[in-house]
């Protein structure tokens, strides 16, 4: 008699996401935001992974590396204040939230380069963003609430390469 392991919520996700990863390049971004959107919410889905703020500063904690070097999920922890800079990205990628309410800004470049907010939403529970690598895609993300947060985040590159070919930064 053989015994197969129930698949965890977080399997199902990533199963899910690795299929959506590998769309062609102009759906990615969508179809991976879609598979986060069918599993963000579920309460299970960080079971046995504890996913910790820090005092200083929003954490990213790695869930998963693609084997092929394709892309990366990331759990990103936010405590109330904490904020990403202003950013655009330098590949595709797509994020939903699984608690807490995050505050996404929208900019768009000024005429001196400094980056100026144009607009901005709030992301539930539930809520799921995607965008192509675009310099002109200029956001940041905050956690404006009065609890902790945390979002699930697909990047197009091996986690490794996070601190060089994710963020465009355009203000910390
Ligand atoms: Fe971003």
């Amino acid at each position: 008699m053989s015994f197969i392991a129930p698949r965890s919520a977080l399997d199902a996700m990533l199963a899910d996401i690795a299929v959506a990863a590998r769309a062609d390049l102009a759906e990615r971004p969508r179809r991976v935001a879609e598979a986060l959107g069918a599993h963000v919410l579920n309460p299970d889905l960080l079971a046995g992974r504890p996913c910790p703020c820090c005092p200083e500063r929003y954490i990213r904690h790695l869930l998963h590396a693609d084997p092929a070097g394709g892309y990366a999920v990331v759990a990103l922890a936010w405590r109330p204040g904490q904020m990403s800079p202003v950013h655009a990205h330098r590949t595709w990628c797509a994020f939903g939230v699984h608690r807490g309410i995050l505050t996404e800004g929208h900019y768009r470049a000024g005429g001196g380069g400094e980056p100026m907010q144009c607009g901005s939403a709030l992301r539930p529970p539930g809520a799921t963003c995607h965008g192509a690598a675009d310099p002109e895609l200029i956001h940041r993300l905050a956690n404006l609430g009065s609890a902790e947060a945390l979002s699930i985040h697909v990047y197009g590159v091996p986690f490794e390469r996070f601190g060089q070919d994710v963020n465009l930064v355009y203000a910390a």
